[in-house]
């Protein structure tokens, strides 16, 4: 099954829900430019949602979706205003989803939880989802421990539905890649974050140019939450906070509002610039429909271009 034609929408891609930046306004504008947005729950509370709902469903009339980050206080609420609101599409991050996906199901609803580990693809498919993203630690934001190229084809063997490949895709040839590891489309974020369209302050837009292939680190990884970001002053911080010991939630929330700041006040310093190890590849900010038919075109290129 190709991702574009289980989502009904153009391109095989999937815009990452991202929390704190992927606004109604901006998920709406990737559905426009072909793709499937989705707005990112994770910062936001029920009827903050609510409202994105709404300005997403006023500006497309193509399909969308919801991301819902399950450590969110408020997520059981959130699950029920999906089905209330009729949200076509959802996925989940952070965690098992397992206890919501019943009821989504009659709702109608297309079921989509990004897995970082074998067990727990298994796990939500005989739950009833109706496909995984798979993502590797390569991508930016909250990762587990394996490599898109090592996870994806062992999760491939071992489940029927649909793979979706995420982490570390910002060219038509990791496109190519993410197809023959046998998944049916992509989810991608970071090169996303170099759009026009994307909604953070021009000085976060302006790290992920400067980003080298070594750009980016993963911090957490002590407290069990690790998330990548680019290196800078607030990267050391957290690090230095970790290794002295501090509460898990506590560090959780020094993440979250340092992201807040990175992304609206444009704080490259002390902001928690969230980007996967690809930020190295990307070089313009382009619009979004611009950067799909990019990697459509060099993905048909590459293909044809293959030597085995
Ligand atoms: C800034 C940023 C924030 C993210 N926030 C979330 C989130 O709230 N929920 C989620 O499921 N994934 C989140 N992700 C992961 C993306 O949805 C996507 O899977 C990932 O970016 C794909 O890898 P890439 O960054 O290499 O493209 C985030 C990624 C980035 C870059």
């Amino acid at each position: 099954m190709k991702l574009n034609e289980l989502l009904n929408i153009k391109y095989p891609i999937i815009q990452g829900g991202m929390a704190n930046i992927a606004s109604g306004e901006f998920a709406a504008a990737v559905s426009n430019a072909g793709g499937l947005g989705l707005i990112g729950a994770g910062g936001m509370d029920v009827e903050t949602l609510k409202e994105h709902i709404h300005i997403c469903k006023q500006k497309t009339k193509n399909p969308f979706g919801v991301n819902i980050m399950l450590m969110n206080p408020q997520a059981k609420q959130m699950a029920q205003l999906l089905i209330d609101e009729k949200v076509p599409i959802v996925t989940t991050g952070a965690g098992n989803p397992g206890t919501y996906i019943q009821a989504w199901k009659e709702a109608g609803m297309i079921v989509l939880p990004v897995v970082p580990s074998v067990a727990l693809a298994k796990r939500v498919e005989k739950a009833g989802a109706d496909g995984v993203i798979v993502e590797g630690c390569e991508a930016g934001g909250h990762i587990g421990e394996l490599t898109t190229m090592a996870l994806v084809p062992q999760v491939v063997e071992s489940v029927s539905i649909p793979v979706i490949v995420a982490g570390g895709i910002a060219s038509g040839k990791q496109l190519l890649a993410a197809y023959a590891l046998g998944g049916c489309g992509v989810q991608v974020g970071t090169i996303l974050l170099a759009s026009e369209e994307c909604p953070i302050h021009p000085n976060y837009k302006e790290a992920i140019l400067k980003a080298k292939d070594v750009s980016t680190v993963v911090t957490g990884r002590i407290a069990g939450t690790p998330v990548r970001i680019i290196k800078n002053k607030m990267a050391k911080e957290y690090v230095k906070k970790e290794k002295a010991g501090t509460d898990l939630m506590e560090l959780e929330k020094y993440t979250l509002g340092s992201l807040k700041r990175a992304v609206l006040e444009g704080d490259v310093d002390t902001g928690s610039l969230m980007a996967g190890q690809v930020a190295g590849m990307i070089h313009e900010i382009k619009p979004v429909k611009q950067i799909f038919e990019e990697l459509m075109n060099e993905c048909h290129q590459a293909y044809d271009q293959l030597v085995i």
